[in-house]
C-alpha cells in the first residue's frame, strides 16, 4: 500500500521505554456469539453466529454489506450490547457476565471508540479534547502524543477550534487522536474513514495500523474502504444473518 509520509514517529512520549513491550498481553475473542432482535412480535436476527480471535498487536478490519451487524458486532465487543448467545473474552475473563459496574470499569480502563458519526464535545477545542482524553486515563504525557498525531493527521492548525468550525472528515481525524493518545489496550473503530478522501484515508490506515504494531494493541476497524483492507493483518467479512 502506498501512504503518504507521516513526518513523526507515531509514539514519541516513551516510546523508547515501551515499544517492545506489549500493552496488551491477552487476544479478545467471540465465543459463539450471535444476535437477534424482538421486532413486531417477532425475533429477528442481526449478527449471524460468530466465533472469533482478535489478537494483540494485530490491525483487524471487519467488513460486509450493509446492515450485516457490523456496527452491532462492535457494540456487543465495547459490552455496550450484550449478545443474545454466546460470550466475549478476553484471555480467560468473561467479559459479558461481569457486574455493570465492572464493565464500565473495564470499558473506562482499557477500550477506546471511534464512532461512525461525531460525538465530540461542541464546547471544546481540538487541543482540549486530547487534553482531556489523556487525562480521563491518567496519562499526561500523552498530550504530547495526542499533538503530534494531530499534526500527523494534517490538522497542525486547528488545534485552537471547534467541532462546528471543522469539516466531517477533521472531525474523525480528531476523534481518531483523541482516542490513540489515550493509549487504550483495545481500540474499535467504526468505519473511521467514511468522510475522507483517498490520501487522508491512507493516513488513518497508515496510523491504525502502526498503533496495532508499536503498541501491541487490539485494533478493530470496521470498513469498506479498499485503503484500510489492503492495510488489514486480518480481514473478516461478515454476512448478513
Ligand atoms: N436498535 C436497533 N433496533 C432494531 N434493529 C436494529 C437496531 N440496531 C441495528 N438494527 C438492525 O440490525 C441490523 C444490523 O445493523 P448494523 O448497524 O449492525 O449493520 P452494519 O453492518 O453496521 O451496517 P452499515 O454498513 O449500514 O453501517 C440491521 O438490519 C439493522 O436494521
Ligand atoms: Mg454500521
Amino acid at each position: 500500500m502506498s501512504v503518504p509520509p507521516i513526518a513523526q514517529p507515531l509514539l514519541t512520549a516513551n516510546a523508547g521505554a515501551t515499544a517492545s513491550i506489549p500493552q496488551c498481553d491477552r487476544a479478545l475473542i467471540l465465543d459463539g456469539v450471535a444476535h437477534s432482535m424482538a421486532e413486531a412480535g417477532a425475533v429477528r436476527p442481526v449478527l449471524a453466529p460468530l466465533s472469533q480471535r482478535f489478537s494483540p498487536g494485530k490491525f483487524h478490519v471487519v467488513g460486509g454489506p450493509s446492515g450485516a451487524g457490523k456496527t452491532t458486532l462492535l457494540s456487543i465487543l465495547s459490552l455496550s450490547v450484550r449478545p443474545t448467545q454466546g460470550l466475549v473474552r478476553w484471555g480467560s475473563k468473561d467479559l459479558t457476565n461481569l457486574a455493570p459496574v465492572d464493565q464500565s470499569r473495564w470499558r473506562r480502563q482499557h477500550l477506546g471508540l471511534i464512532f461512525q458519526t461525531s460525538r465530540l464535545v461542541s464546547v471544546m477545542t481540538v487541543a482540549e479534547h486530547i487534553k482531556l482524553a489523556a487525562a480521563i486515563r491518567g496519562q499526561t504525557a500523552a498530550v504530547a502524543e495526542g499533538l503530534a498525531l494531530l499534526t500527523a493527521l494534517g490538522l497542525a492548525e486547528r488545534l485552537g477550534q471547534l467541532p462546528a468550525q471543522l469539516s466531517g472528515g477533521e472531525k474523525q481525524r480528531v476523534a481518531l487522536a483523541q482516542a490513540l493518545c489515550a493509549r487504550p489496550a483495545i481500540l474499535l473503530a467504526d468505519e473511521p474513514t467514511a468522510a475522507l478522501d483517498r490520501s487522508n484515508a491512507a493516513r488513518v490506515a497508515e496510523t491504525l495500523h502502526r498503533f496495532a504494531h508499536e503498541r501491541g494493541a487490539i485494533v478493530i476497524c470496521v470498513s469498506h474502504d479498499a485503503v484500510v483492507m489492503d492495510a488489514a493483518d486480518d480481514l473478516l467479512i461478515l454476512e448478513k444473518a
